[in-house]
């Protein structure tokens, strides 16, 4: 594999975004060989709907299209009230249908979580993990990572400042890159 692509969906759209800082963090980490993009359109998406599947919205074939053409998919999430954002689950369904031949089926994908609590967005992160599960992705449940209380741990710096939480991030991105290379050998 001559260069591994990873796509970065992020579940906050704020400007000051903890979790989009996290994501690119995952991109300043990425070695060698690993192109790591941060999707940029997730708030201009409409809600998932099928009878707007046949043609999808440009704003949502551009979402598709992007997860097609990656090897690997990284979510960066807040918890809203105990569960995964709105325009992060629209994604994900979006991803999933057609049912059976989504864009994410099949795809290597991890999960990082952040928030002001001290467990991170636990439950966002494992509800990102069922949901992906459902949807047929390849999820490393194993590497989910959750940040928080990120007051704490990143105070005013940006997280790819603070070594532990940087190679922390770099371990999932690794991780991803492994499992998106042993899926594309098999
Ligand atoms: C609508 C809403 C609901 C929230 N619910 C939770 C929650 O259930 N658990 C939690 O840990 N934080 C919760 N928070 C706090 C977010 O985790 C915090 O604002 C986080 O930093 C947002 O991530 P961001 O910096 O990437 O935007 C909530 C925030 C909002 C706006």
């Amino acid at each position: 594999m001559s260069e591994t692509r990873v796509l970065v969906l992020v579940g906050s759209l704020r400007q000051a975004s903890v979790n989009r800082q996290i994501a690119e963090a995952a991109a300043t980490v990425s070695g060698d060989g690993v192109n790591v993009e941060i999707f940029g359109g997730l708030g201009d998406i409409p809600f998932y709907n099928e009878d707007l599947e046949a043609p999808a919205p440009a704003t949502a074939q551009a979402l598709r299209d992007a997860v097609e053409q990656a090897d690997a998919v990284l979510f960066v999430t807040p918890e809203y009230n105990g569960t995964i954002p709105a325009v992060l689950k629209n994604a994900i369904d979006w991803i999933s249908r057609p049912y059976g031949a989504g864009a994410i089926k099949g795809k290597a994908s991890a999960v990082i979580s952040s928030s002001i609590s001290p467990y991170g967005a636990k439950w966002a992160a494992a509800d990102v993990v069922r949901s992906l599960g459902v949807a047929g992705a390849s999820v490393l449940e194993e590497s989910t990572l959750s940040l928080g209380p990120v007051g704490q741990l990143f105070g005013e710096q940006h997280p790819r400042e603070v070594a532990d939480v940087r190679d922390q991030i770099g371990a999932v991105v690794d991780a991803l890159v492994s499992a998106a290379g042993e899926l594309l050998a098999a």
